[in-house]
């Protein structure tokens, strides 16, 4: 091949590789809007479930949609007891994000007719992956405590049962309310790098429990879905807000990043960070206040006049972590959590993608061996 026209770029930098109706981000003024709708607006008045149906479906679902939809939702939350089963046989020490991405594979085994043409085949999957993927995670929390997974509650709202799966106990009103707003914020994003996976894998046309599977390996890389948790222990390394001047000297000093600031996208503080902060406070009125909450705002202020010039503000990861630990959530959650919130874009692009589909088949530069002559063993 005559590579001397190509042109390289690493990671697909600004290269557009599909046309997308589902999320746009203006990175300069800070708006993100899915399907034409603010963020902010969404997070305020609508809830994940509704917010899901706008991304996959493409339209605000009518009072009788939403119904029909949270119910059949609520009626797939189970999991089979081989689901449960199976996930008993994995080890306690491996990391969540393993055990879902392998419990979300196997539903591939289950559901195994693939007929991503049928649209009631699509529809069922699109309600059994968004319906069982928190009850895997809640259950393998508990099946790592020792416990039996519990059932999920029908009375509950989808955000309310998977606290209530995951803590066994049914929790405050405003923890599922804030938990639901979390679920919005981090559901889509255009095409980060698990969103591009799920698309690749659609476009070769193999089943959504695939698709799905493959976002959340993709999601589960530090780089990608883990920075929320590295947050908080850098808080936690800083310890008091006295000790923040001296943290952001020497982090800058030694070219080191400071943890939940910049974003590829945003050169203002990103609109997700800004919801996340209002709800963290919520959190802090009612519950009492996190002492990390005061590092972490310190950080801000005293960051901000020094990497501001360059567009680099809070991302969503930065108050993020702070709300899912006042939630009493474990810290290798949080990105199972992003998980359970961010099938609902997967699913959205894995619709489109079908849409219009084209498999996915990028070129590449040679740089190994000029062809050469096979060396017998002994010659070695
Ligand atoms: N702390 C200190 N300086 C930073 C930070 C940071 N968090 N982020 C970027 N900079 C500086 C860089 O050192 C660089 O400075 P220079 O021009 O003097 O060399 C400049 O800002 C541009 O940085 P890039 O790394 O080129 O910015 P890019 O857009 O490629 O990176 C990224 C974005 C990867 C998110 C980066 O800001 C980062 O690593 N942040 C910390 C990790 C984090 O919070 N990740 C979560 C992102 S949100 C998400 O994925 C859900």
């Amino acid at each position: 091949m005559d590579h001397s026209k190509l042109i390289l770029k690493p990671g697909l930098e600004g290269i557009p590789v599909t046309q997308s109706s589902i999320c746009d981000i203006d990175g300069k003024k800070g708006k993100l809007l899915y399907r034409g709708y603010e963020i902010g607006e969404l997070a305020q008045k609508s809830s994940f479930l509704e917010t899901a149906f706008l991304l996959i479906w493409g339209e605000l679902p009518s009072s009788s949609e939403l119904r029909d939809f949270e119910a059949e939702v609520q009626m797939h939350r189970r999991l089979s007891f081989r689901v449960r089963d199976m996930m008993k046989c994995f080890p306690e020490s491996g990391h969540p994000m393993d055990a879902l991405q392998s419990s979300a594979a196997s539903l591939g085994l289950f559901y195994s007719r693939r007929a991503i043409d049928d649209p009631k085949y699509v529809y069922n999957a699109v309600i059994r992956l968004i319906a069982k993927i928190p009850t895997m995670i809640a259950a393998f929390q508990l099946i790592r405590k020792g416990h039996d997974p519990i059932q999920p509650r029908d009375d509950l709202t989808y955000s309310a049962n998977f606290l209530y799966m995951l803590t066994e106990k049914e929790q405050d009103p405003l923890a599922a309310k804030v938990f639901d707003k979390c679920l919005i914020l981090h559901a889509e994003h255009s095409l980060n790098a698990s969103t591009f996976s799920a698309r690749v894998t659609a476009s070769t046309l193999t089943d959504p429990y695939a698709v799905v599977a493959s976002a959340v390996g993709t999601l589960a890389g530090p780089l990608h879905g883990g920075a929320n948790e590295d947050v908080i222990a850098m808080l936690e390394s800083i310890n008091k807000p006295e000790n923040v001047s001296s943290f952001i000297e020497n982090s800058l000093r030694d070219k080191r990043k400071i943890m939940g600031f910049g974003h590829r996208e945003y050169r203002v503080k990103d609109p997700r960070a800004i919801i996340l902060q209002q709800l963290a406070e919520e959190l802090f009125d009612r519950f009492g206040k996190d002492e990390m909450y005061d590092v972490a705002k310190r950080l801000e202020k005293e960051a901000i006049p020094k990497l501001g010039a360059k567009g680099i503000y809070p991302n969503v990861d930065f108050y993020s972590g702070l709300v899912y630990r006042k939630l009493g959530i474990p810290r290798d959650l949080f990105t199972p959590i992003f998980a359970i919130s961010r099938v609902a874009g997967w699913l959205a692009h894995w619709r489109e993608q079908l849409g219009a589909n084209r498999i996915f088949r990028p070129s590449q530069i040679y740089t190994g061996s000029e062809p050469r002559k096979w060396t017998p063993l002994e010659q070695r």
